[in-house]
Parts: C-alpha cells; sequence; structure tokens
C-alpha cells in the first residue's frame, strides 16, 4: 500500500483547493496551500507563490518537505508543473503537460474522443476566423457551438441559435488578443441536459466518482453570461446508476485508455462536462481536474480518506486503494459572488456571517477569493464563497445550503437562487411516473 500522505502542498486559491486542504486536514494531514486563500489560511499553512510559478513551487515543495502536491486549476498543469515535479523527484497528483492539453486543447480532446470512438459531437477545425467564415457561410443556418481551442478560463465557448450568431462569434474570438491565438471549432450543438463526471485515474485503473450537476448560467433559471460554475449538487437523479455504468463503459474507460495509446497516460482527475441527449450522454469537453465547485460538493459526501486516493493515483499504484465509500445523502453549493461578476467585481469589502454560516449542522463554508486583511476576511474577487450543506434528502440539504448562504453578507454579494432545483423537479417527475406505473 502507497502511505498515506502527511504533509500535501496545494496549488491554487480557490473553493476547490480550500476544500481539498479542509478534508485533507480532517484526515490529520499538515495542509499547504500555494498561494491559497482566508479559508485555506485557517485550515493549513499559506505559501508565497502564484500557482503558475512553477520553479517557487519546487521549491517550496522541498523546503516544506511535502510528500505529496495536488494541483487545482489547469493553468499550472497546462504549463507542466507535473513534468518540473516528476522531473525533480516529486510526488504530484495531476496530469503531465502532454495530457493536460485534453483541457488545455479543444482540438486535441477531439483527436482523443475519436481515437477512443468515444460519442461526442461532430466537428469541424479551423486555423483562423477566415475559414471558419466561409464554412458558416456555406453551410445550412443551424445551431451550433464555437469554441477557441486553447484555455480561455470559460470565455472561449459560444452557443449560437443561428448562422447570425455563428458569425457574431467567430468575429469575437477573432478580436480578442488571447482568444485569437489559437484555432477555432466548430461543432454540433446538442440540447439536453448537462452533467459533470468525474474520475480519478492513474492512467490504469479508474474510480469513477458520483455525477454532480453544475450551474454555470450567471443567473436563476440558466440565464446571464456563463460562469466558472455558480453551484452544484450530488448525486443527481439525471444519471443512475445504469447510466453511470455505461458513461464509465462507453467514455470514462475508452478515454483513459485512448490517451495511453496515444502516448500521453493519464493521472489525476479526468474531468467529464456531458449532455444526456436522446441519444444517450455525448461528451462536451473534457477537463483535467477537480471542477469547482463540484469538488466540494463531491468531498462533503466523501466518507473514506482522501489523501491515500490521492497518494495512489500519483504514484501509479490506484489498484491499491479500496473503493471510496460515499455518505448516503445528498450536497448542495451555492456560490456567493460579488457584484459584478463575471465581470470585474470591487475587492476589499469585508464579509460578515462566516461564523454563523459555518456553525450550522452539516455545512461547510468553504473560501474562494478571499484574503485576511487586518483581522477581517475580505472578498478578493467573484466568486468568494462557496457554502455546502448535507442533508439526508436532497431538498434538506437544499434548505440547510440556503439557510447558511443567508447568515453570509457583504456589500452587493448574490447567488442563485435556484441550485438543485432541476435535480428535484426530476426527483419528483420520476416518483410520480413510478406511482403511475404501481397504479
Ligand atoms: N464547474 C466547471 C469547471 O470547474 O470547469
Amino acid at each position: 500500500m502507497v502511505p498515506a500522505p502527511r504533509r500535501v502542498l496545494i496549488v491554487g486559491a480557490g473553493a476547490r483547493e480550500h476544500a481539498l486542504a479542509w478534508k485533507l486536514a480532517t484526515e490529520g494531514v499538515e495542509a499547504f496551500a500555494a498561494p491559497g486563500n482566508a479559508g485555506t489560511g485557517q485550515v493549513g499553512t499559506n505559501l508565497d507563490a502564484a500557482a503558475t510559478d512553477i520553479p517557487r513551487l519546487v521549491e517550496l515543495a522541498r523546503e516544506h518537505a511535502v510528500d505529496l502536491t495536488v494541483v487545482g486549476p489547469e493553468a499550472p498543469l497546462v504549463a507542466g508543473i507535473t513534468d518540473a515535479f516528476t522531473a525533480a523527484g516529486l510526488p504530484i497528483f495531476g496530469p503531465s503537460r502532454a495530457a493536460a492539453r485534453i483541457e488545455g486543447s479543444k482540438l486535441f480532446c477531439k483527436q482523443i474522443l475519436r481515437r477512443g470512438d468515444v460519442p461526442t459531437g461532430l466537428f469541424e477545425a479551423f486555423t483562423g476566423p477566415a475559414r471558419a467564415r466561409e464554412w458558416i457561410e456555406a453551410r445550412e443556418d443551424m445551431p451550433v457551438v464555437v469554441k477557441a481551442d486553447g484555455l480561455a478560463a470559460g470565455k472561449g465557448v459560444f452557443v449560437c441559435a443561428d448562422r447570425g450568431a455563428a458569425l457574431a462569434a467567430i468575429d469575437a474570438l477573432a478580436a480578442d488578443p488571447v482568444l485569437s491565438r489559437g484555432g477555432i471549432l466548430i461543432e454540433e450543438r446538442f440540447d439536453g441536459i448537462e452533467v459533470s463526471v468525474m474520475a480519478i485515474t492513474d492512467g490504469r485503473t479508474i474510480v469513477t466518482l458520483p455525477p454532480v450537476q453544475d450551474h454555470k448560467a450567471a443567473f436563476d433559471g440558466d440565464t446571464g453570461p456563463n460562469t466558472g460554475g455558480m453551484g452544484a449538487y450530488a448525486p443527481t437523479p439525471f444519471v443512475d446508476a445504469a447510466l453511470l455504468a455505461d458513461i464509465e463503459a462507453r467514455i470514462l474507460v475508452p478515454t483513459v485508455h485512448a490517451l495511453r495509446r496515444g502516448k500521453v497516460p493519464f493521472q489525476g482527475v479526468l474531468f467529464a462536462g456531458l449532455m444526456l441527449t436522446p441519444q444517450g450522454p455525448k461528451v462536451l469537453e473534457f477537463n483535467a481536474r477537480f471542477g469547482d465547485p463540484e469538488c466540494q460538493t463531491l468531498l462533503c459526501l466523501l466518507e473514506s480518506g482522501l489523501g491515500p486516493l490521492l497518494a495512489a493515483t500519483a504514484a501509479r499504484r490506484l489498484e491499491e486503494v479500496e473503493t471510496p465509500v460515499w455518505k448516503r445523502a445528498a450536497a448542495v453549493t451555492v456560490v456567493i459572488a460579488s457584484e459584478g461578476y463575471p465581470a470585474a467585481v470591487q475587492r476589499g469589502l469585508p464579509i460578515r456571517g462566516l461564523e454563523a454560516a459555518a456553525a450550522l449542522p452539516s455545512v461547510q463554508v468553504f473560501h474562494g477569493a478571499t484574503r485576511s486583511d487586518g483581522g477581517r476576511i475580505v472578498a478578493d474577487g467573484g466568486r468568494a464563497i462557496a457554502v455546502t450543506a448535507t442533508g439526508d434528502t436532497l431538498a434538506r440539504a437544499k434548505l440547510q445550503a440556503y439557510t447558511a448562504v443567508r447568515e453570509i453578507r457583504w456589500q452587493g454579494a448574490w447567488c442563485r437562487k435556484d441550485i438543485a432545483e432541476k435535480g428535484l423537479l426530476e426527483e419528483h417527475r420520476r416518483a410520480a411516473a413510478a406511482d403511475g406505473e404501481g397504479a
């Protein structure tokens, strides 16, 4: 057995990283976070390094004698943090630069999916906007998705209802100094229910995590601009045990194999963004890390140890670890954001009510963009706080999450009011259908 880690460095500064540090701390692990936030500072020690300052992170891992590093966000993975740590002989959880391209390049992702015969949308790839425009103009008017090829922090995907919207999206990509650097993909657009299914893998063995539903649109009813995620809940009734087994067999396992066959074995979290269509689940995208806020939701349901799972994955000995044990419960995470998010926000506003919220039963308050400022905790960016509550039903978890959210206040703070609502409606629909069958 791979020994459980005792000292872990967590790279990143969001609520996902606070949740990782919190869960590890409950297991007796000494957690360090770089750069961390006010929340990681409460459960561990914050270290002064940007998440992409790889040479400094290598130094800090050595200096603090950590026995494992866990990478939260995608940018350091795509920049090669795993390669640098591995070269330095330091264990690290997360894919190599080459394997992280499954998130860093939409075209690479599609090539892997094609190699694994994994269900996904048809697509065309273009090196620049002129050819993409020509292609759209030559086709019949149809809904499509226009995507920038590289990392875009959620800003590079345009869901287009018609030709006019697609042409406007291509123009927007061409006009953006960052998004215009790479190619453009135009994909078939699907309608359906979107879910997140993540698996921990060492490149051979996979451990599929419970299905989660994120809420990416800013406002209630899935309206408004796209965000990093305004809330999540698990397990979602849209994915029952049979569908989860199908997703594992037809999507996750073939993707892991296709990566290995392509000589880019993947270790870390493989995160499938899926659309549930009448023809079955289709891959919208893959990410190379835990989702945020999906991670907070899942870690509040994980009863068994996280440290052994992460350490065994990094050692490529995941087959030695017991299957994780999940609480027979539901969890709901609600993100509280600063005024203006996902556009620019005012920083430095003091947050009140964090202790009162955290004191409620079955509630965890995770810090995202926060920092300590002379004894006060202040909001330091858009998604500042994520509140997760568990309950024996989804309805109870939701009620408790919003009870806690009401305690937390700062000027201009807001949240979606309908997190988990789709799941509750689906539960009612299924119960009514089962009653109908029984009658
Ligand atoms: N919540 C979606 C993501 O982490 O990409």
